[in-house]
């Protein structure tokens, strides 16, 4: 079946336009948007068109950009209970009050996180006929690249390509990642695991539960790696890199270039997320909000698209992979003066009304009591 659309364009001529075709055809080309920009388009072809856009968009207020989400030091963590406490406090406060934050001293290498962002660029930068072989919709593959992926379901396509890797629990085979950057990827994802364990100590230590209370509960159990690239735009306002959305995991932690666009929902207003050299940016996802009873909280976030680029991060999703597993509110969180807010929910359900929803919108309201 052919769903004909009918869209107002700029300057109110209407149009009729065939959608689905516009959908098929881009996707068929297995190219990604990198393949329209290799291709030299100047135009932002209507499926990008994005309502909202930065063109349509009037809550980005200068007044607040000296605001900005908090960066907290790992340095020393290990060994010295004071800064311990100090970097519990720290990311009590972040997780509370805006859902995300930045991390320095980490422990991992600039060194890898350099490659992994290169790694990500020679993927999507190599020939096209090499690219086109890991093209898939197949949500059984481990190795999967792909433009948008729910393109057929959202109300307009985001000026991005991604790669992405199921790594944990059970990863792909040795042959099936791209040459290209499969050692890096394989390091890199060892890496952030490394410091995913060390996050969740320090958000259960955040809770007042013990320190292996989430780990235990599974939440980093699964890994999700997504090495996105976004393309220099010839017509930015028009479009989005990645439209409003709240991360469907426990947590994720990302890996951003130089280039910036990323922007977090913070009191109603959009506020920018700078690169730092060397930092990774962690945020909390809807189920960590489901389980801690929205103490902690999955906000908003949004990548705007630009004329400079690409833009490149990398994106470590944080879940388990358990679909059966049901989650609820923590007891131990849970007292007369703070009830559950919601019921228990299997991860199937949460992710098929996740789903249902249409990406970006968290489906928690849906479990509330
Ligand atoms: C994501 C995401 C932001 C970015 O992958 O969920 O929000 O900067 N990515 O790419
Ligand atoms: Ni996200």
């Amino acid at each position: 079946m052919v769903v004909t659309s009918t869209h107002e364009l700029e300057g109110g001529t209407v149009s009729n336009y065939d959608r689905k075709s516009e959908l098929k055809e881009f996707d068929d080309s297995k190219a990604g948007v990198q393949g329209l920009v290799e291709n030299g388009v100047t135009n932002v072809p209507q499926m990008f068109y994005c309502e909202q856009s930065s063109m349509n968009d009037f809550s980005v207020n200068d007044s607040n950009s000296n605001v900005s989400i908090p960066t907290i030091d790992l340095t020393g963590i290990h060994d010295d209970l004071v800064l311990r406490d100090e970097a519990v406090r720290k990311v009590e406060n972040a997780c509370e009050k805006w859902g995300f934050f930045q991390v320095i001293n980490h422990g991992i290498s600039a060194h890898v996180l350099d490659e992994m962002i290169k790694g990500t660029c020679r993927f999507h930068q190599q020939d096209v006929m090499v690219r086109k072989e890991y093209y898939t919709r197949d949500p059984n593959k481990k190795v999967v690249y792909v433009s948008n992926y729910s393109l057929y379901h959202d109300p307009a396509a985001n000026w991005r390509d991604s790669l992405g890797f199921s790594m944990a629990p059970n990863p792909p085979k040795s042959e099936e990642f791209p040459e290209v950057c499969r050692d890096i990827v394989i390091e890199y994802s060892e890496k952030v695991m490394v410091f995913a364990s060390t996050l969740l100590e320090l958000l259960s230590e955040a809770l007042g539960l013990n320190r292996f209370h989430l780990k235990e509960m599974g939440c980093a159990e699964g890994l999700i790696v997504l090495c996105h690239y976004y393309p220099p735009c010839p017509e930015p306002e028009l479009t989005m890199g990645n439209t409003n959305h709240t991360d469907n995991d426990f947590i994720t932690i990302l890996l951003q270039d130089h280039i910036g666009g990323l922007q977090v929902l913070h009191d109603d207003q959009w506020i920018d997320v700078t690169p730092i050299n060397g930092a990774l940016v962690v945020n909390i996802g809807d189920l960590l909000q489901l389980v801690t009873n929205d103490k902690f909280i999955s906000v908003q976030h949004r990548v705007l698209a630009k004329h400079i680029g690409p833009r490149i991060s990398v994106a470590s999703l944080f879940r388990t992979d358990d679909e059966s597993i049901v989650y609820g509110p923590i007891k131990e969180l849970l007292s007369e003066e703070n009830p559950p807010l919601y019921r228990d929910v299997s991860l199937k359900d949460y992710s098929t009304q996740y789903y249902a929803k249409g990406i970006g919108t968290s489906a928690l309201s849906h479990f509330k009591l």
